[in-house]
């Protein structure tokens, strides 16, 4: 299975794999980086499955990487390679980027906690509410998941109501309130050991106004969540015209719209997806991008709702929230430099005519293979979609989803890797440092592996 989140690459790991005695593309990139593979079996000892995100679950074993600069990182083995994790998305930038690394070496030596407010929160607060259209207050995390903890906690205290609505397939983060439908089948909690009675809280609808318009009908919703950039960025899609429509038919509901732009925040545009729609949330949730490759997250939106953050004095619907790291002074360094960067939108849109150029080269690489498949995507970003006549057109959240079919994903990572490309599971985010060589070298890599996995009989 290909996933296109970063809840279920367990699934995806698990599954199981030949490593070829016929020296497939799998057995190939094994021999080729033993010391990524020494590293994985001491990891085996330390780590619940040898990895610290489930994300990099990995057959046959997980890469691992020694430097990373601008849009390449070379692995333990020496192997230099193009890539396109770019830190889950974090890293519009590109790796280390030389203001960013300046800007937190000199915050390092200042302090990293001060335990009292500082001027570079005020000033990354600053840059967020320029940015983003519907931000009128901030409050940071540590991460996007207590971002979106966070908003929720502030809409069920906004609206005296518990229940949540989210959409199949979008994910948004990993504690309890979300870790519903995120994966096909849609139906069924993301992991153990989740409280039936907060999974109860969450109804999981299609991205449909009908299935939108009965799930608000009781009149009992605190929130709608999405990602308004489609599931997974853009892995699935919104349908024409649907945020427009949820807006209306959840603020008639008394409900709260909350985006998750914790992807597609400052990358969509400087202001994210409602920048680009037009269509404004009540709540905003940012993550990745927002703290520039450090540890960091934010809820930002309306002052009324915002405002039941602030203490004592908002009254009995105060919402609390502590956090040691909530605006770190090392984050806030590398957010306040990469958002004052990203600030013109320029760097945002090379790196979407660079992914532009990739997709369509990618989709023709396919064609002249004679594969059924296509690459597609929006703003920075791209997915690797095989079979279906080559278009997502029309095919619904599962089928796109799971675009790269588990019997092909480890196959064409390890093809791709032997051939210098680092692939995000099928897909991949760009930064600003990803160029036409990039392209090149990424294209010449797939047809070569195409090429390989017909002889492998994979496709
Ligand atoms: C859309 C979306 N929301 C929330 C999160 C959670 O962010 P974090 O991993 O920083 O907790 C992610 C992480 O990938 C995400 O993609």
């Amino acid at each position: 299975m290909a996933v296109r989140n970063e809840t279920a690459h367990a699934a995806a790991a698990s599954a199981s794999v030949t490593v070829g005695a016929d020296g497939g593309s799998v057995a190939r990139w094994a021999a080729e980086n033993p010391r990524s593979a020494a590293l994985s079996a001491r990891a085996r000892h330390l780590f619940p499955g040898g990895v610290t995100h489930d994300v990099r679950l990995a057959d046959p074993f997980p890469l691992a990487v020694t430097r990373a600069e601008g849009a390449r990182k070379w692995d333990l083995d020496g192997h230099e390679l193009v890539c396109y994790v770019m830190g889950h998305g974090a890293l519009l930038l590109g790796h280390s980027h030389p203001e960013v690394v300046s800007a937190v070496r000199a915050q390092a030596a200042r302090f990293f906690h001060p335990g009292a407010n500082h001027e570079l929160e005020c000033d990354w607060a600053e840059l967020v509410i320029r940015l983003v259209p519907s931000a009128e207050r901030v409050r940071f995390t540590s991460s996007g998941t207590e971002a979106s903890l966070l908003a929720l906690r502030v809409a069920r205290a906004a609206t005296g109501r518990d229940k949540i609505v989210k959409l199949s397939g979008h994910f948004h983060g990993w504690h309890d309130q979300v870790a519903v439908g995120s994966d096909p089948p849609f139906d069924r909690p993301d992991t153990a050991g989740l409280p039936r009675a907060t999974a109860d809280t969450v109804t999981v609808i299609p991205a449909d106004t009908g299935a939108l318009a009965e799930a608000m009908q009781a009149g009992d919703v605190a929130a709608v969540i999405l990602e308004p950039s489609g599931a997974s960025w853009g892995t699935v899609p919104l349908p024409e015209g649907f945020l427009a429509a949820a807006l209306r038919l959840t603020g008639a509901a008394g409900a709260l719209f909350v985006y998750d732009e914790v992807v597609s925040g400052f990358r969509w545009a400087p202001g994210g997806v409602q920048e680009v729609t037009g269509v404004h949330p009540d709540l905003t949730v940012l993550g990745k991008v927002l703290a520039g490759g450090m540890p960091g997250g934010a809820v930002c939106g309306r002052a009324d709702l915002m405002d039941l953050l602030g203490g004592p004095a908002a009254g009995p619907a105060r919402v609390a929230h502590p956090g040691t790291h909530n605006a770190h002074a090392v984050s806030a360094a590398a957010g306040v430099t990469t958002l004052g960067l990203a600030a013109p939108g320029e760097l945002q849109a090379r790196a979407d005519r660079v992914a532009a150029s990739l997709r369509a080269e990618l989709t023709a690489a396919f064609e002249r293979a004679g594969v059924a498949g296509c690459a597609y995507g929006e703003s920075s970003t791209f997915h690797l979609l095989f079979g279906y006549d080559g278009t997502p057109d029309g095919l619904d959240a599962a089928a796109l989803k799971n675009g790269v079919p588990g019997s092909l994903s480890p196959a064409l990572h390890c093809a791709m890797l032997s051939r210098g490309v680092h692939l995000f599971h099928g897909s991949g985010f760009l930064s600003a440092a990803h160029g036409d060589r990039e392209v090149e070298e990424t294209v010449g890599a797939f047809a070569a592996t195409l090429g390989q996995l017909q002889a492998e009989g994979l496709v």
